[in-house]
């Protein structure tokens, strides 16, 4: 069993110290426990357990799928929405994160009668106040979930468009849309009209893809969703052509490897996971967590991890970091700012190599 660096030795303490890029997280996934079990309380949500995390250990996506959409139940208004986004935020601060593109899946709560401006405007509320507090930026990418069908996707971006024609409070946090959720019985050109309308209205555009599918959905996304990153694409290795034209093009995979052991169950240990092979290959393969407090993990435990379980050095786990700078969608003066702050960390946290 591979083990991870050590949080207490001086290479652990530099990589949690590193600021990290995170381009796949789930907000609802990040909601802490006692936050599940509170929010439960208010809104009149019955738990099967008293405390949510023993319903925390899943046998595959669709079964980790039936509780976190159960925690996203818990979510009921605007104030909710700001508590996760608050919270979320400052325990992602709090491992070195320095700026995420978090997801938002809001097809239940819309489906509820929920408001998509005012989960919007809550989440904002949220995000802004973690900021002007722990020095961390959050934006947001809007998932369709494919469990609703690319009919509630296609509603979803007209109301995202029409949201920022308005200047709707918190929607400029909103960059780009993505889809989620199961990818079993789904097919990616189902969702060409939903991300058709999300992209002429100004959203960039990434897919949960190849966590459940093959590399012909992967490369689908890119060529009929017009996905400029691609979310797991855990199968790309099996289609040397896609990973070149992925190299050549330098299409990013935003990889969570630690999620795929704990929620895909595709590998049996950390070891055995395809990460080293793609970045061996020259893919843009970044890394990040997926959905941490429902899988016990933060983005510290992410890069210690895999330097533990691949023997990594300093320098290539802040490649990995750089990588994800690269891959996000700042605009080109913030992302150069973000890339000067982590190569001045290379050298400012460099750790010391132990007495000998
Ligand atoms: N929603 C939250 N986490 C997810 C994952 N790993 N795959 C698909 N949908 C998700
Ligand atoms: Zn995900």
């Amino acid at each position: 069993m591979s083990a991870p660096i050590e949080l207490a030795s001086p290479l652990g303490q530099a990589l949690e110290a590193l600021p990290k890029v995170e381009l796949h997280c789930h907000v609802e996934g990040s909601m802490r426990p006692h936050t599940v079990a509170d929010l439960a309380a208010k809104n009149g949500l019955a738990l099967p357990v008293d405390d949510p995390t023993e319903l925390y250990a899943y046998d595959s996506l669709d079964g980790f799928l039936r509780v976190f959409w159960l925690v996203q139940s818990t979510l009921g208004d605007r104030g909710d929405w700001a508590r996760l986004a608050y919270e979320s935020a400052l325990d992602g601060a709090a491992h070195g994160l320095a700026y995420r593109e978090s997801f938002f899946t809001p097809a239940r709560h819309l489906a509820a009668g929920q408001d998509l401006a005012e989960i919007v405007a809550g989440l904002d509320e949220g995000f802004a106040a973690a900021e002007a507090e722990a020095g961390v930026r959050v934006q947001l990418i809007c998932d369709f979930d494919r469990d609703f069908g690319h009919a509630v996707a296609e509603d979803t971006a007209a109301q995202l468009v029409a949201l920022r024609r308005a200047g709707a409070t918190g929607i400029d946090r909103v960059l780009g849309v993505g889809y989620d959720s199961t990818e079993i019985g789904q097919e990616p050109d189902w969702y060409v009209e939903a991300f058709r309308t999300a992209g002429a209205g100004g959203f960039r555009r990434t897919a949960h893809q190849g966590e459940n599918s093959g590399p012909d959905a992967i490369t689908a996304c890119v060529d009929l969703l017009g996905a400029e990153r691609i979310d797991h694409g855990l199968s790309i290795l099996d289609d040397p052509d896609v990973v070149k034209r992925f190299v050549d093009e330098r299409i990013a995979l935003t990889v969570c490897p630690n999620s795929n052991i704990r929620i895909a169950n595709a590998y049996a240990d950390l070891g055995e996971h395809c990460y080293p092979a793609m970045r061996a290959a020259g893919l843009v393969a970044t890394l990040n967590t997926d959905d941490p407090a429902l899988t016990d993990l933060d983005l510290g435990y992410e890069y210690r991890s895999v330097a533990g379980a691949f023997d990594w050095s300093w320098d290539l786990m802040v490649d990995v970091a750089l990588d994800g700078v690269e891959a996000c969608w700042l605009e080109q003066d913030d992302k150069a700012a973000l890339r000067d702050r982590v190569e001045t960390a290379r050298n400012s946290l460099r750790p010391s190599p132990a007495p000998s």
